[in-house]
């Protein structure tokens, strides 16, 4: 069954967001209380970008929609995956799905990351579940003909949620030997590297972001000058993401989480501060969100 978006949602998002019942067609589980989904979802999958996500009813029982950000979507085939990791019962409820169950999903909710160009070295940053939204990012600039590719880098303290395999593609900015790459990125040639405190074979032994700092300090003032950083993970993560963008002088694009109930524009629960050329602004995460400049949601940082 395909209803209409909620009134609220249609008046931002007109002919783009959708309600669809959407039958549960793969569940993967990993370490760590870990999970991609797959959901049949055709009209979300088509209009799905890098940054958006659904809002999903886990379970007919809890009232409370989840939201959860795109990880990959196809829409030829019409599925779009998510990934997650159980927080509270929503999401436990979520991971005793099975194949065929139908969840009501609304999607894709909000602005997501824009690829402009104008900066074609792009760093992308993603920090434990904060890291599909850059696994889309990157697929799509890939198919896009974005050059050169990105750079994805990702940091984790539970076991990465992917295949993992050495990696074959040089990284000369590393002082430390840190091979571990997400395959299917690898395979795609998108350059990408692991970091963690865990202790997991082939990771950077550290944060993401020093990883990212090592890679920026490894580059010219005329390439930083054609840099520009993407960003999804806890909010302590974006402010160092944001501290290095301050430093080197780099635009910054970051998506934030915020506790949302409607998720579709209407009752203002996930209002942050905003800079603005025009002074301070509130803003709602869902519909003016989740993706922001940086410097407007940091500007201490
Ligand atoms: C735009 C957006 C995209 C997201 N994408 C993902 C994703 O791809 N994968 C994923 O695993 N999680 C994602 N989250 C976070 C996820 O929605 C929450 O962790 C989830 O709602 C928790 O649900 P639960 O039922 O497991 O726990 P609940 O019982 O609902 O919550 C348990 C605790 O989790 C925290 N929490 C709940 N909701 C949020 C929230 N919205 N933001 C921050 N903390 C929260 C609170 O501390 C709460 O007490 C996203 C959140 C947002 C806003
Ligand atoms: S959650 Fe209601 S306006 Fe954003």
């Amino acid at each position: 069954m395909t209803e209409t978006a909620p009134a609220t949602a249609a008046t931002t998002q007109r002919g783009t967001l959708f309600v669809e019942d959407t039958p549960v067609t793969e569940l993967s589980e990993f370490p760590g209380n870990q999970f991609v989904l797959r959901l049949h979802a055709p009209k979300i999958a088509t209009h799905a970008t890098a940054g958006s996500f659904i809002h999903l009813r886990c379970d007919e029982t809890i009232p409370m929609r989840r939201p959860l950000s795109i990880m990959r979507a196809d829409a030829d085939e019409g599925w779009i995956e998510v990934l997650f990791k159980i927080v509270g019962e929503g999401l436990r409820s979520l991971a005793g799905k099975k194949a065929g169950d139908k969840l009501n999903c609304i999607g894709p909710i909000g602005k997501g990351f824009v690829v402009h160009g104008k900066r074609p070295r792009t760093v992308l940053i993603g920090g434990g579940v904060g890291i599909p939204p850059m696994i889309f990012l990157a697929e799509q600039m890939l198919r896009q003909g974005h050059e050169p590719h990105p750079l994805v880098l990702m940091g984790s303290e539970l076991p990465f949620p992917f295949e993992c395999s050495e990696s074959h593609m040089a990284s000369h900015w590393l002082d430390q030997e840190a091979p571990a790459s997400i395959r299917d990125l690898e395979d795609l040639g998108i350059l990408n590297r692991l970091a963690s405190l865990s202790g997991f074979a082939g990771a950077y032994r550290g944060y993401v972001t020093d990883l990212a700092k090592h890679f920026l300090g490894s580059l010219t003032a005329a390439e930083l000058a054609q840099t520009e950083l993407f960003a999804c993970g806890p909010t302590v993560m974006l402010q160092a993401v944001s501290s290095l963008a301050r430093q080197y002088d780099l635009p910054c694009q970051v998506s934030l989480e915020e506790y949302m109930a409607c998720a579709v524009g209407g009752c203002a629960g996930c209002a942050v501060r905003v800079e603005t050329p025009n002074g301070p602004a509130m803003k709602r995460v869902c519909v003016d969100g989740p993706v922001f400049e940086a410097s407007q949601v940091f500007a201490n940082h």
